[in-house]
């Protein structure tokens, strides 16, 4: 496994590469957990693939300097993880390589990045889309794997493919759980036992929706506002949204009908959680945990 951080050197080797298959990027932050190395065994599952992973804490995405400061790092163990995982090769830019000077130029998308994260987290999109377009155009992928667990993100990044024509084809990797439910998050590692305990409560309220909309709810407001209490019955009071939307747009609806997400944010103790669950919902049938895309 080669590893770079510099841009120059990377982009000779995947010169290279290009001639013998198609190159597939798994951006992350490090931190790597069982839920990128399955957007790792997706981007393998590519034939003749050459896989890169990007490490990456980007400071533009964050809207907190704190939360940036306590973003878990971990670059000899990311690197152990990912020659185990049979990566190829891992872009873990240093220093300025990713930003040699203040940035001056952004990408940002508009509707399906304004709600949710977007309105909680003022400038997150536009960190997150304006580094993709940057690991975009350093790796020239032409597939690149996200990660379901942040639904709204792949959505906000497949606006941005199909708006800017960008010739990447996305890849989604269904989100991993831990026996309880909790979704795998480079967070959790911030979590004490009691907060662990409690934060798998988010699941039991997805599934609980579920499970409501599969006995017949149809009420956006009833599922949510029953979302709400199941967290606060587990202990979760800080709910920062619990919301059904569309799932292609995340647009708002009244009536739970079609492919619908839940998504929901919420803090224990310090740590800021996400998580969210599709339904597809027809006259005859509910389909509870499907992909996004
Ligand atoms: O999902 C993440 O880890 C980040 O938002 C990403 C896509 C690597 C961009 O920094």
């Amino acid at each position: 496994m080669e590893v770079y951080t510099e841009i120059a050197p990377l982009r000779r080797h995947l010169a290279a590469a290009r001639g013998r298959g198609p190159v597939v990027l798994v951006p992350t932050m490090g931190a790597l957990h069982d839920g990128h190395r399955a957007c790792i065994d997706r981007a393998h599952a590519v034939t003749g693939a050459t896989v890169v992973v990007s490490i990456f804490v980007n400071p533009l995405q964050f809207n907190q300097a704190s939360d940036l400061e306590a973003y878990p790092r971990d670059n000899d163990g990311d690197l152990r993880l990912c020659a185990k995982w049979g990566v190829d090769a891992v872009f873990a830019p240093a220093g300025d390589a990713m930003y040699p000077g203040p940035q001056r130029v952004w990408v940002e998308v508009e509707d399906v990045a304004a709600t949710l994260e977007g309105a909680h987290r003022p400038g997150h999109f536009r960190g997150v889309t304006t580094v993709v377009t940057k690991l975009f155009n350093i790796v020239q992928p032409d597939r690149a794997v996200f990660g379901q667990k942040d639904a709204q993100q792949a959505l906000v990044v497949r606006r941005m493919v199909e708006q800017l024509n960008l010739p990447v084809e996305l890849i989604l990797a269904a989100t991993v759980r831990e026996p309880d439910g909790l979704a795998l998050s480079s967070r959790n590692r911030r979590l004490d036992p009691d907060q662990r305990r409690r934060a798998a409560g988010i699941y039991r309220a997805l599934r609980g929706a579920g499970e409501r909309i599969d006995a017949g709810e149809r009420s956006v407001e009833r599922v949510e506002s029953a979302v709400r209490e199941e967290l606060a019955d587990r202990g979760i009071d800080a709910v920062e949204y619990a919301a059904v939307r569309r799932a292609d747009d995340l647009s708002p609806l009244e009536r739970i009908e079609g492919r619908v997400i839940l998504a929901v944010a919420v803090r224990v103790g310090a740590t800021r959680l996400i998580d969210n669950m599709v339904f597809d919902v027809t006259r005859d049938s509910v389909i509870i945990d499907t992909a996004l895309f």
